[in-house]
C-alpha cells in the first residue's frame, strides 16, 4: 500500500536527515518506526505526508509510492485526500479553537457531508471524554486529552493510513495504555497504521513489524516478535527490564 524506497532527505544544504531508507506498510498492516532522538523518524513521516518542504527539508532521492502512485512533489492536501493522514509530533492542536472547531478543521478536505458526519460519530465513540467539552478551547485540555483530540482530528479525514508521531510522548502510564488501546481499535477497524515511537514496549505491542532508524539509516527491521527479542532492542529501547513506561 505504502512503499518508501531508498529515500534520502536533507534540510537546507547540508543536514542529511535520511539516507537510503526503505519501508513498506501493507494494506491493513501496522508498522512501527523506532529510533532515538534525531534518528529521522519525523522526517520520514513528513516526507510521506508532503509537509517536508514546509519545514525546510527536501527529498533528494528515492521514491515514495501510495497504491502505485508517486507522492513526490504532491500537495499535502492531495495526500490527505488520497487517504494518508499524519498526527503531528507534539499534538499541535489549535489551542484557541474549540474541540468542535479542531475536529471540523481535520475534516476540511472532505467534501462529503455524510462521510464527515460518520467520521465525527466515530471520533466521539472512540473518545467519549471529548463530547461534553466540544465548545471548550482545545488549549484547556490536558496533554492526554489533546493527544486524543489530535488523533480525532486526523480521523475526521477518514484516513486509510494513519501516521502517528510519538503519541505517548509526555503522557502518564495510564494515558499511554489508553492511547495504545485506541490505536489498536482504530487498526482493528481496518485502518493501516504507521507508528513512530520511542516507547518500543508500547509500539511493539501494537504492530506486526517494525524498523529501527539510527542517524538516518535503517539499522534493524523485522517482525515485532523478532525485534522485541533482539539484544539491541532490549538494551536500547526496552531498558533491560527497568521501569520504562509500558503499554
Ligand atoms: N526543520 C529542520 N531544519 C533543520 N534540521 C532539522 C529540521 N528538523 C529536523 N532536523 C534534523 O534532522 C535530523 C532528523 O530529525 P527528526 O526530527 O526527523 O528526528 P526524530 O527521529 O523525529 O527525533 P525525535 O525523536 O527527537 O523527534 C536531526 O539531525 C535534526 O536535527
Ligand atoms: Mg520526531
Amino acid at each position: 500500500m505504502l512503499e518508501v524506497q531508498d529515500v534520502t532527505a536533507v534540510y537546507g544544504r547540508s543536514t542529511l536527515a535520511l539516507q537510503g531508507v526503505s519501508l513498506s506498510v501493507p494494506a491493513g498492516g501496522a508498522v512501527a518506526l523506532l529510533g532515538s532522538n534525531g534518528a529521522g523518524k519525523s522526517t520520514l513521516l513528513k516526507a510521506i505526508s508532503g509537509i517536508l518542504p514546509a519545514t525546510g527539508g527536501s527529498l533528494r532521492g528515492g521514491t515514495v509510492r501510495w497504491e502505485g502512485q508517486s507522492l513526490k512533489n504532491r500537495d499535502p492536501a492531495w495526500i490527505v485526500r488520497a487517504g494518508i493522514v499524519q498526527v503531528p509530533e507534539g499534538r499541535r492542536v489549535f489551542a484557541r479553537l474549540t474541540i468542535e472547531e479542531n475536529l471540523r478543521a481535520g475534516g476540511i478536505t472532505c467534501r462529503n457531508r455524510k462521510t464527515t458526519a460518520q467520521a465525527r460519530d466515530r471520533v466521539l465513540a472512540l473518545f467519549p471524554a471529548l463530547e461534553p467539552r466540544l465548545s471548550s478551547p482545545a488549549g484547556l485540555l490536558s496533554g492526554g486529552e489533546q493527544q486524543m483530540l489530535a488523533i480525532g482530528r486526523a480521523l475526521m479525514a477518514a484516513p486509510r493510513l494513519l501516521m502517528l508521531d510519538e503519541p505517548s510522548l509526555g503522557l502518564a502510564p495510564l494515558m499511554v495504555r489508553q492511547i495504545a488501546a485506541t490505536i489498536r481499535e482504530i487498526h482493528g477497524d481496518g485502518t493501516s497504521v504507521l507508528l513512530v515511537e520511542q516507547n518500543a514496549h508500547m509500539a511493539l505491542s501494537l504492530v506486526d513489524s517494525a524498523c529501527v532508524l539510527e542517524v538516518g539509516r535503517v539499522a534493524l527491521e523485522g517482525t515485532a516478535r523478532e525485534l522485541s527479542q533482539t539484544d539491541e532492542i532490549q538494551r536500547s529501547y526496552l531498558g533491560h527490564g527497568t521501569d520504562r513506561t509500558s503499554a
